[in-house]
């Protein structure tokens, strides 16, 4: 039996569309609805977001950013036994955005689903494929964050449309006799649905309810700073290691002020964290692993290093994964 499972490559894409605060205001301003750079960067950290273009869908970004991981791995697409996307936003109600992203990526057999736990998605993706590749189920896994929020925002309500983009991150995962990730804690709480969710549903060719993203953003923000701590030092305590062993904190990125807290709590400096909330905004399921593949590729991660991966997110759910890169 394989011991561990093992990041061997990182990729990601964003699709071209970038639009700042100011781009963004400007928009909302004509649709009369205020907003100001200075209060996005104040409350969040956010500075820009990518958009993707009428057309352009989850798979389709996640297929970008599996081909850079893949390379990066030097693996073969059809040398791929599972694929997991994590997204809130696939391409259609069935089939999963990961079967359209095997087929675009010319990969014939291997299981192929999707994952839904919101912003804890890639999270959850990553736990389910270590645990796979450790019963002997897959020995080489693509796991992407993929997601086009954009679809789902409400450009009337300031309170939540400033705060998200789209675009994609993948990992490959392969089995190991070295580390490799070395623990995870994956939660949910479904007394939490209302704070964070997209009500409606498709029913009897209809849209039932509201197809836009609803957020009581206070709610959320006051749960994630705990549990997000509580995650870790779980994470930690399974594999035998403490906060200080930690070289990088890679946290969900939603508000930069969620982070500094998190980060505080554990006693982290700040330069131990990675952030790309300022130029990606919240991409959901597809943050962490874009913000690991902008650090891999910075070459602030060198390999060896052991990072602290965590999410949190609608459902509510939340988690952390411990690993040597
Ligand atoms: O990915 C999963 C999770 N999501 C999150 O992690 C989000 C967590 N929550 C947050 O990040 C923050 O709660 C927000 C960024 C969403 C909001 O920040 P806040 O400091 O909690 O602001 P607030 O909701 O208390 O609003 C303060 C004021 C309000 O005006 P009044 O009532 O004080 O006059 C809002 O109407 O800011 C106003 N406001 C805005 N003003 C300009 C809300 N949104 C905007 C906006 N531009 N976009």
């Amino acid at each position: 039996m394989t011991k561990y499972s093992r990041i061997t490559g990182t990729g990601s894409y964003l699709p071209p569309r970038r639009v700042t605060n100011a781009d963004l205001a400007a928009e909302l301003a004509a649709q009369g609805v205020e907003t100001s750079d200075q209060w996005i960067v104040e409350r969040t950290g956010i500075r820009a977001r990518h958009f993707a273009a009428p057309g352009v869908t989850a798979s389709d970004l996640g297929a970008q950013a599996a081909r850079h991981a893949l390379e990066a791995a030097q693996v073969r697409p059809q040398d791929i036994d599972l694929i997991i996307v994590a997204t809130s936003t696939p391409d259609m109600v069935f089939p999963s955005a990961a079967c359209i992203l095997q087929h675009k990526l010319g990969i014939v057999g291997c299981p192929a689903f999707d994952l839904q736990a919101v912003c804890s998605g890639f999270i959850y993706a990553l736990a389910i494929a270590d645990s796979m590749i450790k019963t002997g189920a897959a020995s080489k896994a693509l796991v992407i964050g993929s997601e086009v929020f954009s679809r789902i925002l409400d450009f009337k309500d300031r309170t939540t449309c400033v705060l998200f983009g789209d675009g994609a991150g993948a990992v490959v995962l392969e089995a190991s006799d070295t580390p490799g990730i070395l623990a995870s804690d994956l939660h949910a709480d479904g007394s939490h649905v209302g704070i964070l969710c997209v009500p409606g549903t498709v029913s009897g060719g209809k849209v039932l309810g509201d197809p836009l993203l609803k957020m009581d953003g206070q709610a959320v923000f006051k749960l994630a700073v705990g549990v997000l701590e509580d995650a870790a030092r779980a994470a930690l305590d399974k594999a035998g290691r403490t906060a200080a062993d930690i070289d990088w904190l890679i946290p969900h990125q939603a508000n930069i002020r969620i982070m500094q807290s998190t980060a505080k709590r554990l006693k982290l400096p700040m330069d131990k964290v990675i952030v790309t909330v300022d130029q990606h905004g919240n991409t959901s399921a597809a943050s962490i692993p874009l913000a690991l593949d902008a650090a891999v590729r910075s070459g602030k991660i060198a390999r060896g290093e052991t990072l602290m991966l965590e999410g949190v997110g609608g459902g509510f759910t939340w988690g952390a994964v411990l690993l040597d890169f």
